[in-house]
Parts: structure tokens; sequence; C-alpha cells
């Protein structure tokens, strides 16, 4: 894990001492709209930024929001952290990060802007596709190895939007008033295992407010969590365009202000931070304390082993001690491809018409625009220029082979006109992201009419729908949770038709599935990256055995979900997290509300027995032991899930927590012992409501299964786990 050691303090120090005024403040602030100033007399050169999560972006002008490459910043493009969480493989969380830092450092940069690790709160999050999971337990157990693996390449990683970036409506005003229990249970823990366990060496404050406080100032998070409660000795950098009064930001825990616009000198960090610091009103040392973080930082990436020397010509001395990266190498595709084909998950599967049957497929009918579209050019800061990306159609196509006749026709259309501007983001601090556009209903029935008439035709029908990042979003929430299109009207139809239909769902985001009751087999898949398609068909044709889980619930209708029942969502100026700890699962399971699909769900080709649960305590260690087996004819992954209850709290609590999880690969036949260990502290821990702190339960009881609802063993009631906390 790379950390920040007494030798990189030391440096810090040293460097630090020798650093006018003006070059510490250069150093703080956007210089370009991806980098801060360097010191080149010192050589100390730029802190070089990217975004995203999902691959490196493409390469902008330094002061203008337009690409400047042509060919050479095409990338590895990298399935959304949805659909890494949708894996439930943390080997699979760190190639991820693995090839995200690898190919960062390949494209020259210091740090890279993600993962992204808030809590998906509500459905219609624009940015839910980004996001891992509701659930803390599954999103730190995700990030966490993702991190480490970026920072392995002499990267920093940087986690993001802290905190509770959870809406996109009016992100830059919007006040979230979340309570104090919610907070430390359901939005803190994965930043917390980011910077304890990972050793994030970045963080980036979110735009939005929290109980009044701006994330980019907030004494609350950025000083008594971030600082004090966690030693995050790291890099904070704001969110673009989130810093906004000077003396506060200035005097918080944030160390760099990024932003949109090309007027760099007029950065809150930059003049008007200088000035008042020279008319006294702030003190110099709290730039000096930001100023050791981006140095300490620097060292421990190794961008300051020549730091010092004399560098005649000002520029960025090459060393041999830091890792050199590179990108778009075939290890990266291939893990691209290991980590798609894990994500899609299998929701329903009745008759068992799924596996298709390739040597007795002479014709298929596909249909849908998601079969024959890319989606790596969407979505906001997290849009990629992919190397290229397989669409499900070219994976079903190119899989098949000539033998079959594969026949394609959209049934209905995206409108061109949808979505942002190139210019979005300069323009995204006045919130100007356009509404999606829509088709005229002539041209929506005849298109409809057209599927369904050929559909009617054939004995293989695969729908490939779902939404696309008109709708998976930065900068807008969804307005409902039906599908875009007159979807659902087509795959009525279709089912009328053929009730055998596959329906596939390419989203970032639950929809509404009215037709799910009638549909006998659902596919889902996420945003997948550049071998999507491919995983896709592996997935429909059976060569590979599908072993994703949904890393969140899918509720029925949006009236459903707790964020809209019992708090509010998607408003301007304030919004309510009155649901508190009951986001998601925590809310469906304790409240009875019956959901499409629940959470941790997913079905495979094979099945697997469950047996022998072991429940003790071993010094600080929950150890819940259990055997898994391969009961089916397919190699298959199984996803044991393990769940406890708090006992005795004394409050109201969740009938299921995910305390931990793990991913077991097994041949027909074979059967596993499975070992969760997770520490006692960790699974017991509660933000109590009467004493105001984190507290204890004395007592749990736990459960081992392959979704919250598919519980396959359960321990004892109620067993005492007090002596050991
Ligand atoms: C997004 C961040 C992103 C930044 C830089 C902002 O609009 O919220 O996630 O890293 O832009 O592109």
């Amino acid at each position: 894990m790379t950390t920040i050691t007494t030798e990189n303090l030391t440096k810090a120090t040293s460097l630090l001492s020798q650093l006018t005024l003006d070059e510490k403040i250069g150093m703080i602030h956007g210089a370009g709209l991806f980098r801060t100033a360097g010191v080149p007399r010192l050589g100390i050169p730029a802190f070089m930024m990217s975004d995203g999560p999902m691959g490196v972006r493409r390469e902008f002008a330094d002061d203008a929001w337009s690409g400047i490459y042509g060919s050479r910043d095409r990338i590895t493009y990298l399935p959304c952290g949805s659909a890494v969480a949708s894996t439930w493989n943390r080997g699979l969380a760190h190639s991820t990060g693995q090839v995200l830092g690898e190919e960062a450092r390949g494209r020259g940069k210091d740090m890279i802007l993600g993962p992204s690790v808030n809590i998906k709160r509500s459905p219609l999050c624009g940015r839910n596709f980004e996001y891992m999971s509701e659930d803390p337990c599954l999103t730190a157990g995700q990030c966490v190895p993702l991190i480490r693996g970026i920072q392995e390449f002499d990267v920093a990683a940087c986690v993001k939007h802290f905190v509770a970036n959870s809406q996109e409506t009016d992100r830059l005003q919007v006040d979230e008033h979340i309570g104090e229990r919610a907070l430390h249970e359901l939005y803190l823990p994965a930043f917390e295992a980011a910077v304890k366990r990972a050793g994030t060496l970045g963080i980036m404050g979110a735009y939005n407010l929290v109980n009044g406080e701006r994330c980019c100032e907030s004494p609350t998070f950025l000083g008594s969590v971030l600082r004090t409660a966690w030693q995050f000795q790291g890099i904070a950098v704001s969110d673009w365009g989130g810093v906004f009064r000077t003396k506060e930001s200035a005097e918080s825990g944030l160390d760099i202000e990024m932003s949109v616009t090309s007027s760099f000198d007029e950065y809150k960090f930059a003049n008007p931070l200088k000035e008042a610091i020279r008319r006294g009103e702030i003190d110099e040392r709290h730039i000096d304390v930001k100023v050791s973080h981006i140095l300490a930082v620097m060292d421990a990436l190794h961008m300051l082993d020549d730091a010092g020397r004399d560098d005649a010509m000002g520029a960025r001395t090459a060393t041999v001690t830091r890792n050199a990266g590179g990108y778009g190498g075939r290890a990266h595709r291939d893990a691209a491809l290991a980590v798609a084909e894990e994500s899609v998950v299998l929701l329903k599967n009745e008759e068992s018409v799924l596996p298709l049957d390739p040597s007795t497929l002479d014709r298929v009918l596909v249909i849908g625009a998601n079969a024959d579209r890319v989606h790596s050019n969407g979505g906001g800061s997290a849009e990629i220029k992919a190397l290229y990306e397989v669409t499900p159609l070219l994976g079903l196509c190119g899989q098949l082979g000539g033998n079959t006749e594969v026949r394609y026709i959209p049934g209905y259309e995206i409108p061109d006109s949808a979505g942002q501007t190139d210019r979005w983001q300069e323009e995204s601090l006045h919130d100007t992201t356009a509404e999606a556009a829509r088709t005229d209903d002539t041209r929506r029935g005849e298109l409809r009419e057209q599927a369904v008439r050929l559909a009617g035709e054939y004995e293989h029908v695969i729908f490939i729908g779902g939404l696309d990042h008109d709708h998976d979003l930065e900068g807008r929430d969804r307005a409902d949770m039906r599908l875009p299109y007159g979807q659902d009207e087509l795959i009525e139809a279709l089912l009328d038709v053929n009730p055998n239909t596959v329906v596939v769902m390419v989203a970032g985001s639950p929809v509404q599935m009215p037709w799910a009751d009638r549909a006998k087999s659902i596919v889902w898949s996420w945003y997948g990256g550049c071998e999507t398609g491919t995983a896709l068909a592996e997935v429909l044709l059976g060569t590979v055995n599908p072993s994703g889980h949904l890393p969140e619930s899918f509720p029925l209708h949006l009236e459903d979900s707790p964020a809209h029942v019992l708090g509010t969502f998607g408003q301007p100026g304030q919004v309510r997290y009155d649901e508190d700890i009951y986001v998601g699962y925590r809310y469906y399971e304790t409240k009875q509300v019956p959901v499409r699909f629940c959470f941790g769900h997913g079905l495979t080709y094979t099945s697997f027995r469950y047996t022998d649960l072991h429940v003790a305590v071993d010094g600080d260690m929950l150890r819940v032991r259990c055997d898994v087996e391969n009961t089916g004819a397919r190699t298959g992954s199984a996803v044991p899930q393990l769940y406890a209850r708090l006992e005795g709290t004394g409050e109201d609590r969740p009938v299921a927590e995910l305390k931990g999880y793990d991913k077991v690969r097994l041949e027909p036949g074979e059967r596993r012992t499975v070992i969760l260990d997770v520490p006692v502290a960790d699974t017991t821990r509660y933000y109590s409501n009467a004493t105001g702190r984190v507290e204890h339960a004395s007592r749990v009881s736990v459960a081992v299964g392959e979704s919250v609802q598919d519980i396959r063993l359960t321990g004892p009631a109620n067993m005492s786990v007090s002596q050991r906390i």
C-alpha cells in the first residue's frame, strides 16, 4: 500500500521552507483546467489530474474544454462503478484499479479523479452509474482494492465526492439535511475505508452542502472527520467550481481549488487568497499546511526524486524511480473483459430460456437501440474516448458466426438532440444541462409496429434496451423511473407475439419494469466498458455463466423508494434525508416493502447448496464458515453474503445489514469451505441515537445467503459478542 512516510514529510518540510508565497499559491489552485503550477527552480513539477472512474479521460487544452489529440488519448474503457460492485469480486476491483493507475501514469497523470463512492440513495440520481452501491460495506469492500490498485503505479487515487453527493439537481447549492446516524453508518464509511484501509492519497470535496456546511469548506467533514479523526495526510481537492468563499475554504482542510473557467488567477485560492494573506486576514500557515500535503504526496509518488537539483530548463526531470505506466495494452483489455463478464446480472430465467444454444440458433432477431449503441462517449466527466467499444450486437454477431442469421431492427430510436453540449462542463456552474429530446408519436408507432411484426416471425428474439447517457448523466437527475422512448409498450407488444423474448436492459440505474412478470428471462448489463458487448453475448450464449449480483435494490415503483417516501429528493435548495439509515434494502426488508429485484440478487446457469454453518468469535474476529457446493452441471461462481442483525440495542435497527461477502468459483460437483472473517467491532458497530456516539451491540444474529432475501443459512439467534469488544 502506498503511504506517506516520514521521509516524504521531511522532504516536504524542507522544500516548503524554500518557497515564496507566490510559488505556494501557484501550487494550490488550478493553473490549467486539470493541473496546478510547478516550481521549476526547485524541481517541483505541476500536479496533473484527470477524470475519472471509467478510464483516463481525453486530453483537453490547458485552458479550454476542447480535445487536443486525434488518436493518442484513446484509452481502455473500464466498466462503470456499479458494474465493478456488481461483480462482488474484490480481485476484479483490484485489477480495475491497476488498469486505471497504469493508464493514468502512462498518460503522464499524477492523480486520477476516482473512484466515485457516493451511496446510491435514489434510483433517479444522474450519476448512479458511476457510484457503486446503496450499501457501505459493498462500496468499501470494492473501493479499497480498487484504490490500492491505482496507487501501485505511482498515481494518486482521488476518492469522490466527499460527502453525500447523491443528487445532481442543483448540485452546487443544494443543502442536504442528514442525521448523524445516517452519516456515520451510510455516507462516511466508504470514505473512511478509502482513507484508513486503502491509504488514498486524494479525496475530492463535493459540490453540495451538508447540514448547512459547504463540503469544500466544511470544518466538520474536511476538519474534524477527515483530518482529525481519520488523520488524512493526503490532498483534498475541490470539485471543479466547488469553492465559493476564500477565507472559509482556505482555513479548512481543503488543499487545492480546481474549477471550470480559464481565469485561473481569479480562483479563490489565487489572487483573492494572496491578497487576503497580505492584508493579514488569513494566516499564511494555512497555506503551508496545504503545500506540505501536496509535496508529501508528490514525494510518495516519486515526483520529487530530483527536486532541489538545479534544472536549468525548469522542466520535469525524468527519473528512473517512478513507474512509467502505459495504456491501451492487451492485458488491460483482458482485465476489462473479466470485470464485464462478472458484472452481468441474470435477473430472471424461467423455463431456462437462457442460455441460447448457438448450435441450434439458425436465425435470431435482435431489437432495441441499445443493441447497436456505444455509451463510452457520454455521461459527463466520466466520458471516455475509448480505444473501442464492442456493442451487444457486435458481440452477438461475432460470437454466433456465419451459420446464424442475425437480423437487427431498432424498434425505437434515441433522438439525436438529447444530452449535453460539448461545452457543458464550462457551463456547468450554471446548471444548463439540456432536456432529453423526444421522438414524435407517429414515428414511434411505426418503429414499434415494424419490430413487432418481425418478432412474430422469429422463434428467437432478443430485446436490448434500457437507458443511455442522456439519462444516466452528470448534472441532471432523472424525472422518473420509467424506461424512455416508449420501450415499455414495445416490450409488452413483443411479449404478446413472442413470450420467450429475452429482455436485456443496459443501464446505470434501476428502471420500472411493468412487464417483468410476463418476461421469462431478464438480463441486466451496466455500462460495461470496452468489452461490454462481448461479455453480454457470452452470457446470453452460455460461454460465461452469469455471476453478477445486484449492488442495489430495484424497487417496483419510484413511490416505494425511501428517499421519496420518507425523505425528499431532487428538489433545488434543500433536501431532507429523513429516511435516515433506511436506504435501499435496509428499508425494503425492514418495512417489508416488496421490490422487483432485491439487493444481492443474481441467478446463474447452475445451482449452489449451502451447508454446515459455523459461527464463532475468534479473538477480535467474527468467523463465519460454511460449505458451498455446486450442484449443477456448469462451472459457476457463488456469492456468499453475510448479513447481521444487531440485537438488544434498544433502538430501531434494520433487520439485515451486509457485513461481509466473497465470491467462489466452483466446478460442477465441487464443494468448498468459505470463511467470512469480519472484525467483531465492524459487525456490532452502530451509531446510537440515544447516546449520540458510536456504540456496539452486545448480541447479533447472522445469516448467509445469495441475496438479502435468498437466505440459505442462519446462525445462532441473538449470539452474545459483548465480551470481545
Ligand atoms: C465532476 C467531478 C469531476 C470534475 C472534473 C466535475 O464536474 O463533478 O467528478 O472530477 O468535474 O472533470
